[in-house]
């Protein structure tokens, strides 16, 4: 059995469809949800949904091994961030190497960087007129969304587009993915 944990900071849509994905299966398990604030939308969809959330602050974060001692006692294999806003420390990244996967709501090495995330991206995009935008999956390393490519799905950008037509087009290419890539990832990992 794989077990995931799944970091968000924010509504979790992408959170929940991995665990709906996950639901049935018989190698995989959601078993939990981590999260930086405790007024995050994420933790209502962790609650309906059964699965057991765990929420850090700052200083728990990045001066202690709290949530690294977490993981180990649900004994996570594999880390994945769905709409988490902050820098990994590098306990994390020493402790689960080449296993802990980010989704970033754009073609990087485009509109990445510490501050693009959500509709910043989405507005960057549309204030540069692109023609394309898309999703970019990808290993997490010690600097914002700069590890190893593992896959990227593009959608079209109409010059007509607002940020939100952005945003619209480019979670429905992360539903449809990233549980798939994120069941490839753990298949080449075991
Ligand atoms: C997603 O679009 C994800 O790609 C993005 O935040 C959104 C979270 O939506 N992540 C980043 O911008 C990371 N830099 P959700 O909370 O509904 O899943």
């Amino acid at each position: 059995m794989s077990n995931i944990a799944i970091f968000a900071s924010g509504s979790g849509s992408n959170a929940q469809n991995i665990i709906e994905y996950f639901q049935n299966s018989k190698n995989t398990h959601v078993k939990c949800i981590l999260c930086n604030s405790l007024k995050a939308f994420v933790l209502e969809r962790a609650r309906n949904l059964n699965v057991n959330s765990f929420v850090f602050d700052r200083k728990g974060f990045y001066n202690e091994n709290k949530v690294l001692d977490y993981l180990k006692s649900q004994e996570i294999d594999i880390v994945v961030l769905a709409g988490f806003l902050w820098l990994i420390p590098e306990n994390l990244i020493k402790a689960y190497p080449n296993k802990i996967i980010n989704i970033h709501p754009a073609l990087l090495p485009k509109y990445g960087g510490k501050g693009m995330y959500g509709m910043h991206v989405h507005q960057a995009v549309v204030d540069n007129n692109e023609q394309e935008s898309g999703i970019t999956i990808h290993y997490v390393n010690e600097r914002y969304d700069e590890g190893d490519i593992i896959f990227q799905a593009k959608c079209k950008v109409d010059s007509t587009d607002t940020p939100d037509d952005v945003a619209r087009k480019v979670h429905e290419l992360e539903y449809k993915h990233f549980p798939r890539v994120i069941e490839q990832v753990i298949l080449k990992s075991n």
